[in-house]
């Protein structure tokens, strides 16, 4: 959604700015605009569509100024159009404020600043903080901010340059990210350490409620009750390579041919072969309750979601404790009693989707405990939940989550076996375990050797409009993984089912024209998967399946198969989306659909 990136400093700031908002790119947007101020004027462009629309309309125009603020804006409040675009000004043209969140007064705010005389140019909810920023300003940018922090309800990640305080920044944040960016030659805010990492590595996470003056020199925080605050510097392990393509078409390709790594990542320094139990040192902090606890609620979105709903099977499997998943936008809005010593486990890519911070406060203050399996080091997500792990997967850039999919699979594996360990599992079963978990990235390659025999597959079902998926058990959140997948960057219609499910309903579909992706490797569902098969193949269904490298019989049944290697059955899933990743990556790649940057949709979700 929507990005910042701001800078002050001895460099020009145009150039640092576009680039900045081309490394946001990847969080899904429909206009940009940026604001550029040389101690006397300021320059201000905005375009509709893509950064190459805004350099476009740039073009040669000399921009001198090495302080300023940018954006990327994903609509919320009126349509997307250059008009609605950031930065937005006051009347005089003096305050400029770029805004990511959503100012939830903002009608009552318009009405009273349009009665004063203000006349609006945007139908944005943000121009009201350029209004109210002007009018509370006397000498002090900053105290002018912290006065409209207290006029405005909702969220805000924001940074104010002001035509008449030169070589100064101020932001604020209440409820969506902003980081400050520290280097030798100058400081940057930004809502994404992506959009600094070329520059610097030494950050600083602004919380909620507090705000920060940016200077070439000089950085400071402090709240909104004006208490000046020290923070430390931490240093944030993304290197700008790993932003990068690296040769590969697109990033969505690059990260699932990541995966080998990124799971290997979320293993590493856990695994004791010997004992049978992994270590996870950033749950140490909860363990002696963690150990005891029966029941464990797990709450995402999307793609996360369904790691969430693997989570549960597998957590069933190896431990004593009742496991239920919910999706973020809907858990407060049940009526949970959670039993004493209830952990919430948070999924999340980006520690920032909102329905999932706002579920992990409501389960908070209904009592449970807090856990959270985030990728993005320092984010809300991270600090809001009392204990966690980390993916430690490197920057996810393409929007439809691959790699991160996998890495939380690994992880709620390491952590289900950590408990089931100090439950009723056994030292054979845990040794077994840790074995087949280090296969993982071996196996891995092995799949995505088969690229392009999948790539083939992809050629000759991409035309069909509709698709289904089907799985059982673990595999059963892979088949709605694999449909969301297709979904996202292809267009294409496609439906995740249990398998058990289709014939109440789905069955009525199958036709020689929607293709049937079955997941079914050989495990205890395999014979029920292959009677489902049957069912659609009498029915003329085209087949793809999924099986384990060697299952002679299902060659026989279907059109066509992907291998996977054996593994444990609660493991299937991680070897078994791997395909489903590539499928949706090729059709959306014979459609030349934007993989990485599909329609409408945002990497990180910080609206409700
Ligand atoms: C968006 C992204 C998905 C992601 C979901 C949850 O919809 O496009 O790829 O799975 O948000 O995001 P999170 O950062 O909480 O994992």
């Amino acid at each position: 959604m929507c990005g910042i990136v701001c800078y002050v400093g001895r460099r020009q700031a145009k150039p640092i700015l576009l680039d900045g908002l081309k490394q946001l790119e990847y969080r899904g947007y429909d206009s940009a605009g940026l604001a550029v101020a040389d101690g006397q004027s300021v320059a201000y462009h905005r375009a509709l569509g893509k950064i190459v629309e805004l350099e476009r309309k740039i073009g040669d125009i000399e921009i001198n100024g090495t302080t300023g603020i940018a954006h990327t804006r994903w609509a919320t409040h009126g349509e997307p159009s250059e008009r609605n675009a950031h930065p937005h000004r006051d009347m005089d043209e003096n305050v400029y404020v770029i805004h990511n969140g959503i100012i939830e007064n903002f009608h009552i705010l318009k009405r009273k600043l349009e009665k004063k005389g203000v006349r609006f140019r945007s139908e944005t909810d943000t121009e009201v903080l350029a209004h109210l920023i002007a009018q509370n300003f006397e000498e002090d940018l900053e105290e002018a901010v912290r006065r409209t922090m207290g006029q405005v309800e909702g969220t805000f990640g924001l940074a104010v340059i002001h035509r008449k305080v030169p070589g100064r920044i101020v932001v604020a944040r209440r409820g969506s990210p902003l980081i400050l960016g520290l280097s030798k030659d100058g400081h940057f805010a930004a809502s994404d350490v992506s959009a600094m990492v070329r520059h610097t590595n030494e950050v600083v996470h602004l919380q909620d409620n507090e705000l920060a003056t940016l200077t070439v020199e000089d950085f400071s925080i402090s709240t909104a009750q004006a208490k000046h605050i020290e923070r430390s510097i931490e240093t944030v392990e993304w290197r700008a390579e790993d932003a990068e393509l690296n040769g590969f078409p697109h990033f969505m390709l690059k990260e699932i041919f990541e995966q080998p790594e990124t799971v290997e990542n979320a293993m590493r320094g856990r695994l004791e072969p010997g004992e049978g139990v992994p270590k996870l040192g950033g749950i140490v902090p909860v363990w002696e309750s963690l150990k005891e606890c029966r029941h464990i609620v797990i709450v995402a979105c999307g793609t996360s979601y369904y790691a969430g709903c693997v989570g549960m099977y597998v957590f069933e499997k190896l431990t004593e404790v009742d496991v239920e998943v919910e999706l973020a936008s809907e858990f407060r809005y049940r009526k949970l009693n959670f039993p004493a010593n209830t952990f919430i486990i948070a999924l999340s890519q980006s520690g920032e989707t909102a329905d999932t911070l706002a579920a992990i406060r409501e389960a908070k203050r209904k009592g449970a405990r807090l856990l959270g399996i985030v990728n993005v080091v320092g984010s809300s997500i991270a600090r809001e939940t009392e204990a966690g792990v980390y993916n430690h997967a490197g920057p996810e850039i393409g929007v439809a989550s691959t790699k991160i999919f996998t890495s939380q699979l690994t992880i709620l594996t390491l952590l289900a076996l950590l408990l089931g360990r100090h439950q009723n599992l056994s030292l054979t079963e845990g040794v077994e375990a840790i074995r087949a978990l280090q296969e993982l990235p071996g196996q891995i390659r092995s799949v995505l050797a088969q690229a392009n025999h999948i790539e083939a597959i992809a050629q000759k079902y991409y035309s069909a409009n509709n698709w289904l998926f089907l799985g059982r058990k673990f595999n059963y959140p892979i088949a709605m993984e694999g449909a969301l997948k297709l979904k996202e960057v292809s267009y294409i219609h496609a439906e995740g089912y249990a398998a058990g499910e289709m014939k109440h309903g789905p069955i009525a579909l199958i036709n020689p024209e929607m293709p049937t992706v079955a997941l079914a490797p050989l495990d205890d569902m395999y014979e029920k998967m292959v009677s489902n098969i049957q069912e659609i193949k009498s029915r003329r269904g085209p087949v793809i399946a999924i099986a384990t490298e060697g299952d002679e019989r299902i060659k026989e049944m279907v059109d066509d198969v992907i291998e996977i290697p054996a593994t444990l059955d609660y493991l299937n899933p991680i070897l078994a989306v791997i395909p489903c990743q590539l499928l949706a990556y090729y059709c959306a790649s014979f459609l030349n659909r934007d993989i990485d940057k599909p329609r409408n949709l945002a990497k990180s979700v910080t609206v409700e």
